[in-house]
């Protein structure tokens, strides 16, 4: 048999194999090859001693090792932020009512466009390490406060070069219909035509584009709307997912599940309607519970009819300096335990196996499965249920990407130098 690269032991396993469960397994070893889970089982299986198995043997130090995790739905890349706006919230005047008098989403889109594409990738590093710290090996990132064909585009690029300057894999969503842009009012068409016409077109040209959002809400674009950018998105044979019912039920779930949308996400106003419409569609229910708390929302997502009608449900931290400044996907978790009733194994697999679905990246991350990537985090906790259980700190003792160390407690983040970034 050829020998494997690398065989951890002395570890247990969270494998989230199976559509129920974290698939929990005790004394587990994992070996690799290459970027790509080899073996998985328990140490007793094992086919013979470990140092005749593989190169090299990990010491896991009896933690417990998880898929590296998926955070499914950011915005990390802005520029400037709204901590003004926090303490205005906090005297009362809404989300909406900023967003009607021009701050909002169209205040971090003013600062976006003042910042250089530099300026902008070196803003979202510092955050993008830290979701790496956090267990975090693929993330998906937003355009969206461009709204403007250079700006859009320039996030977009920004996206790539954070993969490039990270060891995190970044799957990029054009998220052109976020919000009406200044100098747009009464010319909403307009706005759209060059959307669909223009902006998206041009980003997928480039090659810049992996899947298509859009923010459907009263204070951004209709049902209609963002059903005109997904039939861009359909011609270009770019998967969709949708903003869907935030605030208010605007049917975004029925909407996402029409166009088979990979996800629809936030969905506090969804009805039972939707619900069952999305679970026919194998749309998954994006939960961002980051949002629901830092805009002090009351009503919660229909998280027990996600359950009865088999709806996936994944969490993420929604990372955006407006609505979710959230930047752990461990609070993400403890907040869709305590805020929106999931329990820490549905966290889990919120974070892992359903935040890849979220992305159709099912069959290549979020479980510990031989012939998947070798993407994995290390954590120093007795049961897997921590994770979503300390609210701050970090148990996260190592993280592996594609096979590769990608970030460790006791060592500097691995990538290029601090003078190779431009
Ligand atoms: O996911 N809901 C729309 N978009 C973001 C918020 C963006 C912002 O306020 O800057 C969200 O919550
Ligand atoms: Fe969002």
């Amino acid at each position: 048999m050829e020998r494997w690269d690398e065989l951890w032991t002395n570890v247990h396993l969270a494998t989230l194999a199976e559509p129920e469960g974290v698939g929990a397994m005790d004394d587990g070893a994992l070996a690799l090859t290459g970027d790509r889970i080899a073996w998985v089982g328990s140490r007793s299986e094992l086919p013979g001693p470990p140092g005749e198995l593989a190169r090299r043997v990990r010491d896991g130090g009896g933690g417990w090792l998880t898929p590296g995790f998926v955070d499914s739905h950011t915005h990390l890349i802005f520029g400037g932020n709204r901590a003004r706006e926090f303490e205005r919230r906090l005297q009362g005047v809404t989300y909406e009512e900023l967003a009607r008098e021009g701050g909002g989403i169209r205040a971090t889109v003013r600062a976006t466009r003042a910042a250089s594409t530099d300026d902008l990738v070196q803003g979202a590093l510092g955050r993008a390490r830290e979701l790496l710290s956090h267990g975090v090996t693929t993330v998906e990132v937003k355009s969206g406060y461009g709204l403007d064909v250079e700006t859009e585009l320039r996030m977009l690029r920004a996206a790539r070069r954070l993969q490039e300057e990270t060891p995190l894999s970044v799957h990029a969503t054009f998220l052109g219909a976020h919000a009406l842009p200044d100098g747009y009012q009464g010319r909403r068409e307009e706005y759209l035509e060059l959307v669909v016409a223009e902006t998206l077109p041009r980003a997928h040209e480039e090659g810049l584009v992996d899947s298509v959002d859009a923010f459907c809400e009263s204070i951004a674009f209709t049902g209609e709307e963002c059903a005109r950018v997904f039939d861009a998105a359909v011609e270009l044979c770019l998967p969709v997912r949708l903003h869907a019912d935030q605030l208010s039920d605007g049917r975004g779930a029925e909407l996402a599940a029409r166009y088979g949308a990979l996800s629809a996400d936030h969905l506090e106003h969804t009805s039972e309607a939707g619900v069952r419409a999305m679970a026919r569609a194998g749309v998954v229910a994006g939960l961002l519970p980051g949002a629901f708390y830092f805009l002090r929302e009351e009503k919660t997502p229909p998280v027990e009819l996600f359950r009865r009608e088999g709806v996936p449900m994944m969490v993420a931290t929604d990372l955006n300096p407006g609505s979710s400044p959230l930047r752990s996907p461990l609070l993400a978790m403890n907040m869709a335990c305590t805020l929106f009733g999931l329990t820490p194994e549905e966290a889990l697999a919120g974070v892992t196996r359903n935040g890849a679905r979220a992305l159709g990246l099912q069959d290549r991350i979020g479980t510990l499965e031989a012939g998947r990537d070798a993407d994995l985090a290390l954590w120093d906790v007795d049961d897997p249920a921590e994770l979503a259980y300390w609210i701050g700190g970090n148990p996260c003792r190592a993280v592996v990407k594609g096979g590769r160390p990608a970030w460790s407690r006791e060592g500097p983040t691995p990538g290029p130098p601090p003078d190779a970034v431009p």
